[in-house]
């Protein structure tokens, strides 16, 4: 711990007086930030030890900036090389221009050396399909991806994403998202991630960064790191932008986690955020870039900013940023100069280029790339469709991530109804047109404060927010079926006390609660729906209630009523939501989905976790949290206690108290499934074979640093299995979910964490299949402040598989032994091969 704290004492001082470099104003703002930080320092002097929160506002310097070195792959030292050959032939006028965005068609737009062949680099968001283009898919948002638990989908997502952006010519896609994580429940972008869990987020991260990558496209997983809210998410020239204070353990096991799987998968560039982290504005934060991205996990590819997010100039550059973006920020020609001056090192402008051109060539976009087809749909233009048949896919995902959580004497699936009601604003498309005529969701300049959308809600609003061909609504797709079956329908889109139909089969009712980038939400809940569907249960025997959400809603104001027969979460299933839907509801899709959050009974319960830090409305942050106009700042207290872990935990939850309505994980299905005959091993080593890491305490540091961190955190090093059986009456596929609890467990740590997710089937009533679960060193490692590296305990580490983060089926355990006297000295003489 110490090596620690005395790096953080030290570190902030430089840090915050190199971005003085900034416009005046800012250059006060700094100099104040400096005093602030120093009586920082007092406080770790003067600190009671036993937490690591008095060492806030601290974050280590680390320079100079790693030069990317291609050790990672073969493919990545020819791509290396070849940038390296290309940069070595540039002035540096013509590296800084590689280093800054223009003016053009796309969102962000490189500069170029047209005297070398090198084109300028065209980026796109976003996350769930090309935003603000005519002719190009609307795709299901991460949270619904996160929702299928479904590995192979969330690679088919990417790589058809991935298609879509190539064919339009765009060589960046501004995704995936794993920041916001999802810390603070009413986050305006939760929605645009994937779950506040960092395994499920993790799987998706890598799976789509891997999916967009096939497709030739450069990955920018973003908002590197801890953007966690929308309120003060910016620099204004009255005030900084938020801090998020965090400690160590908690921005490597929790919020750089999920980042690494992208890394691992060859993610050629990363976004850095807006606000501060630890003090330090995050694209101008040496520990977070020059430190943990491109030295702990040897990041080989570039570091974009976030639009406009640049703050300072010659702090940026030594700190780790590579690009800035949309316009020439600090850089261009003052980039130049303070190469000129000696401010920032010719070695570190020729590396932000060749970081630039090796993801380039790494993709291999210098071999006949399709030119950029991004077109101003205020013009007349040539129709470049990227469709292809993405729609059967979005389909399938947008089925795969609804989740049923209710339903009371098999309400579902629908046999056939005559006479369907189909109530509330969500049910259909709203009758005006598009509120900003490239977003679906809208912009967030137009949509600011709301709590629901008038129409039914796909995608959320904001840069994350997609650009649909069309929207099959949940009425149009419901209209078709009965029509089919010759029955009838009636509706009212607009009351929240709908005329009742005495002679109708079931009452669907749909509402929705929308979020967007630039706000956090209001609330949880709206009055409006709740009525709505209370209304509806008042006389309808039969409620069936469908919510399209950004993120958590709450249902208790209405789920225990006794006519809420059934009700599903069907999250932002993008441009076929009503042919997923209604397949889920006749039953031809047995539904998997699973919560990738804790729905609670209020709001309330999710504590100082429910509200952004420095707003008006804040109700509960911490006590710590300092509203300071000037210095905002969020302090992470609750370290890795995020959603379930925050529920289950003993010291939230005393005596059950703390039950939420529905838990992480959880989700029905049309069928049931039982679990039996667990067994774990942890894998031994081949008997006398030298294995790279074996179970050793730590990875051997004399190893390469390649991407996405130290090769052995991602070796197979024990492996679950169980049985599971369809023991009820129709054909269904089970998401059985594994939760370990590792040895030593302190009272911060949570009591246990999703480790494995596996899809078991289909299977047919009475089959049997099983789930296998591979555990990877660094699924079952923690950080190590001390050692400063991922540590494998020895102990025993209790494994559960389940239904859900609560509902854990069958239990069993793998033991790290500690080593008899024998063995102790075999593995003082050679720790690799004899560690166990
Ligand atoms: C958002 C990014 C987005 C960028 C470009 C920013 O405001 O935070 O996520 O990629 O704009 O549209």
């Amino acid at each position: 711990m110490k090596a620690f704290r005395s790096a953080h004492a030290y570190g902030m001082l430089p840090d915050m007086l190199r971005s003085s470099r900034g416009p005046p104003e800012q250059a006060v703002l700094s100099i104040k930030t400096a005093a602030t930080l120093l009586c920082a320092t007092c406080a770790t002097q003067t600190g009671s030890g036993a937490s690591e929160l008095p060492y806030y506002g601290l974050s280590p310097p680390v320079y100079p900036s790693p030069v990317g070195n291609g050790t990672t792959s073969a493919r990545w030292a020819q791509a290396r090389m070849h940038a390296r050959d290309m940069v070595a032939q540039m002035t540096v006028e013509e590296k800084a221009n590689l280093t800054r965005g223009w003016p053009g068609a796309c969102v962000g737009n490189t500069g170029e050396v047209p005297r070398l062949g090198i084109p300028a680099l065209c980026f796109a968001d976003g996350p769930s399909g090309i935003r603000g283009q005519e002719f190009v898919s609307a795709f299901p948002a991460g949270i619904h991806v996160a929702a299928t638990f479904d590995r192979h989908l969330m690679y088919q997502y990417g790589r058809a994403l991935g298609s879509e952006f190539y064919g339009r010519g765009i060589n960046v896609a501004l995704g995936p998202v794993a920041g916001p994580l999802g810390r603070v429940v009413k986050g305006g972008r939760n929605w645009e991630g994937l779950s506040s869990d960092p395994y499920l987020a993790g799987s998706g991260m890598g799976a789509i960064t891997r999916g967009i990558q096939d497709a030739g496209v450069i990955a920018a997983p973003k908002h590197w790191l801890l953007n966690e809210q929308e309120t003060r998410r910016r620099w204004t020239p009255t005030g900084h932008a938020i801090s998020a204070n965090v400690d160590d353990r908690t921005l490597h096991e929790l919020y750089a986690f999920p980042f690494m799987d992208a890394l691992r998968e060859g993610a050629g560039a990363v976004m850095c955020s807006y606000q501060r982290a630890n003090h330090s504005y995050a694209c101008q934060n040496s520990k977070l870039l020059n430190g943990v991205l491109k030295t702990e996990l040897g990041f080989e590819g570039f570091v974009v900013s976030d639009w406009d997010g640049q703050t300072s100039g010659v702090a940026s550059a030594n700190a780790g940023l590579d690009l800035t973006m949309p316009s020439a920020g600090f850089w261009g020609g003052k980039l130049v100069e303070a190469v000129q001056n000696g401010s920032v090192s010719e070695e570190r402008i020729s590396d932000m280029a060749t970081r630039i051109l090796a993801s380039w060539y790494y993709l291999h976009q210098d071999k006949g790339y399709p030119p950029p087809a991004i077109y101003n749909n205020t013009e007349k233009h040539f129709p470049v469709d990227v469709q292809a048949d993405h729609a059967r896919l979005i389909e399938e995902i947008g089925a795969a991530g609804t989740v049923l959580v209710k339903n009371v004497d098999n309400a579902l699936p629908l046999k056939k109804p005559k006479f369907l009601c189909v109530y509330g604003y969500d049910a259909t498309l709203k009758a005006s047109p598009w509120q900003n005529r490239d977003r679906y969701g809208g912009g967030y300049e137009d949509n600011f404060g709301w709590n629901t959308f008038n129409g039914t809600l796909v995608t959320g609003g904001g840069s994350g927010g997609n650009s649909p061909p069309y929207v099959v609504s949940p009425f149009h797709a419901l209209q078709e079926r009965v029509t089919r079956d010759r029955g009838i329908l009636r509706w009212d889109f607009y009351s929240d006390n709908p005329p009742p139909y005495l002679n109708t089969d079931a009452c669907l009712v749909f509402i929705n609660a929308y979020a967007s980038e630039s706000f956090d939400r209001a609330s949880l809940t709206d009055e409006f729906s709740d009525r709505l569907v209370l209304n509806v249960a008042s006389w309808c025997a039969n409620t069936i209630v469908v919510v399209h959400s950004a993120g958590i809603r709450l249902v208790d104001g209405w789920i225990t009523h006794p006519n809420v027969t059934a009700t599903l979460f069907a999250g932002l299933p993008g441009q076929e939501s009503g042919h997923a839907l209604t397949s889920v509801l006749y039953g031809e899709v047995n539904p998997t989905g699973r919560l990738p959050y804790t729905v609670a009974k209020s709001e309330s319960d999710y504590g100082h976790l429910l509200s952004p830090s420095a707003s008006s409305t804040s109700s509960s942050s911490s006590s710590l949290d300092s509203n300071d106009d000037i210095f905002p700042e969020t302090n992470f207290t609750e370290g890795l206690l995020l959603d379930y872990r925050y529920f289950d935990h003993p010291a939230n939850n005393k005596n059950n108290s703390l039950a939420p309505r529905f838990e992480f994980g959880f989700g029905l299905s049309y069928t049931s499934f039982a679990y039996s005959n667990l067994s774990a091993t942890l894998l031994p080593l081949p008997p006398g074979a030298r294995t790279r890491h074996g179970l050793a305490e730590y990875p051997d540091r004399t190893d390469t640093q390649v991407q996405g961190g130290h090769p052995a955190l991602w070796e197979v090093v024990a492996v679950v299995r169980c049985t599971v059986i369809n023991a009820g009456p129709v054909e269904g596929a089970e998401i059985a979910q594994l939760y370990v609890d590792g040895p030593g467990r302190d009272r911060d740590s949570p009591v246990r964490l999703l480790r494995g997710f596996v899809r078991v089937g289909p299977l047919v009533p009475g089959q049997r299949g099983e789930a296998v679960f591979e555990l990877t060193r660094r699924d079952l490692s923690v950080w190590d402040v001390e050692a400063q590296d991922w540590r494998l305990r020895r102990g025993a580490y209790e494994v559960w598989v389940g239904a859900s983060s609560r509902d854990l089926r069958v239990r069993g355990r793998v033991t790290r032994r500690v080593p008899s006297k024998t063995e102790a000295e075999a593995i003082r003489r050679d720790p690799i091969t004899n560690a166990s």
